[in-house]
């Protein structure tokens, strides 16, 4: 069967360490054009591996002004290809080219209006304001340093109050620079403007989309694995259901998922799995409860770092021992994607600002020696999740919020207990209901319920109640690199709570956790 060569169109995107890096390769796979994130000191040679249509420079926190200052490879100007520069981008764009750029200005942060001063295919035509005569855009803006001289062969086509050059172009290269941030949605003309560059100036064709994306994976795959039978540990995650419904596509019954109930799961989440997979997919799935076991092993272990190692050890003894009663098996799935990607690259060169330590099956492959097979290597997360509809996986499957591989482990603080579990997984359930309930399971990010071993005093009836208390943790944010608790209205906080300790034996005491990572993480450990 012939299918599009989806990455025959593609765009390379250096990153500089900007904090949008990721956004702007979201935003192009949303243009249905595949990209990679490459850091930005990358060899020419890759570059011209890579043979891009386009190249974007993304922004970055160093100042563009002395010897220090991280720069393009040459090869990205002697490509013959457009380049876009954002921010950080477009000042060494203009220092690389033979302009200057300027510290010492007042800085700009937040909305700003962007006054469209030239012709240039990329703005010509797009106006936020109604005068026809000046139009003005606008921008989001994150800057100190700003370019003061153009380079030769560029004109200014855009500025602000305190970027008089805030968008350069020089159309006989199709190189265009914005200091501001097409990536963000706050950019209201952002999403044009960067389909523009990609479709109109790379030139680039929308082949990367669900079903095309779909068809080259199970292809991939097909070719990868010809005859041999493949293992996925099914976690009732988005990742690896994603993994399960594309591979049960591809191999059909080449393929048997293991799925270990910890103990630390979900409420339902193991009958739901099964469910799905089991009996409306028809995969086969294997349902271990190791309960027991885990909470054994975590007996009397309360600091954190040791409790996601005895999980992680446990999991993969368990999962090792299942698998080792499947005849035959060569290949290992997992759901690894493509953040996981860049941050272990990342991690390599020593330029990963973030590393945690993942509970995955990580080390099984070579102990078992399994090869590995990770179909969704390419993808972020919104991507999975559109393949995840477009397989068929249901709606709240694939729109949860994401769950940490320790599970309820993380969300328990110090000694992990069965009976805390119950109680912390009836808790999180009518929060999560009421949420839904409420219309506002969509508008968070990620919320859950935290059990805290202290014991607090609350009358019910005429009695005096001696119990624990339940946190509610609720964040939004694009990346979970940075989050801010959600503001939740007071009334639903009301009824959660209530709901809580009229409902969940032994809770006399709920709390809304209002703390913003940073200094905070999302989970509390
Ligand atoms: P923190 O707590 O570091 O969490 O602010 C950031 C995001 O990562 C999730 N998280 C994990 N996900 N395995 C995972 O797959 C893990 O071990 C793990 N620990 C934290 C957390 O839920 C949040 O979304």
């Amino acid at each position: 069967m012939s299918h599009p060569d989806i990455h025959a169109s593609r765009l390379l995107i250096l990153d500089f360490g900007g904090q949008y890096t990721q956004l702007i390769a979201r935003r192009v796979r949303e243009a249905g054009v595949y990209c990679e994130i490459h850091p930005w000191d990358v060899d020419d040679q890759d570059i011209i591996d890579f043979a891009p249509a386009g190249i974007i420079l993304s922004g970055g926190p160093e100042s563009a002004i002395g010897d220090e200052a991280p720069v393009a490879p040459s090869q990205v100007f002697q490509a013959n290809v457009p380049v876009l520069g954002i921010c950080y981008g477009m000042q060494t764009m203009a220092a690389q080219l033979g302009g200057a750029v300027e510290g010492g200005h007042d800085a700009e942060f937040g909305y700003a209006e962007l006054a469209v001063t030239g012709s240039c295919s990329l703005l010509d035509g797009l106006d936020d304001t109604d005068s026809p005569n000046s139009p003005a855009l606008d921008v989001w803006m994150s800057h100190g340093d700003r370019v003061t001289a153009l380079p030769d062969g560029f004109i200014t086509v855009g500025s602000s109050d305190n970027a008089p050059i805030a968008a350069m172009w020089d159309q006989a290269r199709g190189y265009f620079g914005v200091q501001f941030h097409p990536e963000v949605t706050h950019t209201r003309q952002g999403h044009e403007i960067l389909s523009r560059f990609i479709t109109d100036l790379c030139g680039c064709e929308a082949l990367w989309t669900p079903a095309n994306i779909i068809e080259d994976s199970i292809a991939h795959v097909q070719e990868q694995v010809g005859n041999d039978h493949v293992l996925l540990g099914l976690s009732g995650g988005v990742d690896s259901s994603v993994v399960a419904a594309l591979l049960a596509r591809a191999i059909g019954d080449q393929l048997t998922c293991v799925f270990v109930d910890t103990g630390l799961l979900r409420l339902q989440e193991g009958d739901q799995v099964m469910e799905t997979f089991g009996r409306n997919m028809g995969v086969k799935v294997i349902r271990v409860d190791a309960s027991e076991r885990f909470f054994r092993e975590l007996a009397g272990v309360t600091d954190p770092e040791d409790k996601r190692k005895v999980i992680g050890r446990c999991f993969i003894e368990v999962f090792d021992e299942e698998s080792k009663k499947i005849d035959g098996v060569k290949w290992l799935a997992q759901g690894t994607i493509y953040p996981d990607v860049i941050e272990s690259a990342g991690a390599k060169t020593g330029k990963a600002k973030v590393i945690k330590s993942h509970h995955n099956v990580g080390g099984l492959p070579e102990k078992m020696n399994l090869k590995l097979v990770e179909p969704l290597r390419e993808l972020f997360k919104d991507e999975v999740r559109r393949l995840g509809l477009e397989l068929g996986l249901p709606q709240e499957m694939v729109m949860r919020h994401p769950f940490p591989g320790p599970g309820l482990g993380v969300r328990i603080l110090g000694e992990v207990k069965a009976e805390y579990a119950e109680i912390l997984r009836l808790a999180d359930h009518i929060l999560i209901s009421e949420l839904h309930a409420h219309n506002l399971y969509d508008e968070v990010s990620q919320a859950f319920a935290v059990f805290l071993p202290v014991k607090s005093v609350g009358v019910v009836g005429d009695f005096r109640r001696y119990e624990w208390v339940i946190s509610i943790r609720s964040v939004n944010t694009i990346d979970f690199m940075t989050a801010h608790w959600s503001r939740l209205p007071y009334d639903f906080l009301e009824i959660v709570s209530r709901r809580i300790i009229n409902e969940v034996d032994g809770v006399s005491r709920v709390t809304y956790d209002i703390s913003s990572k940073p200094p905070a993480t999302i989970e509390w450990e």
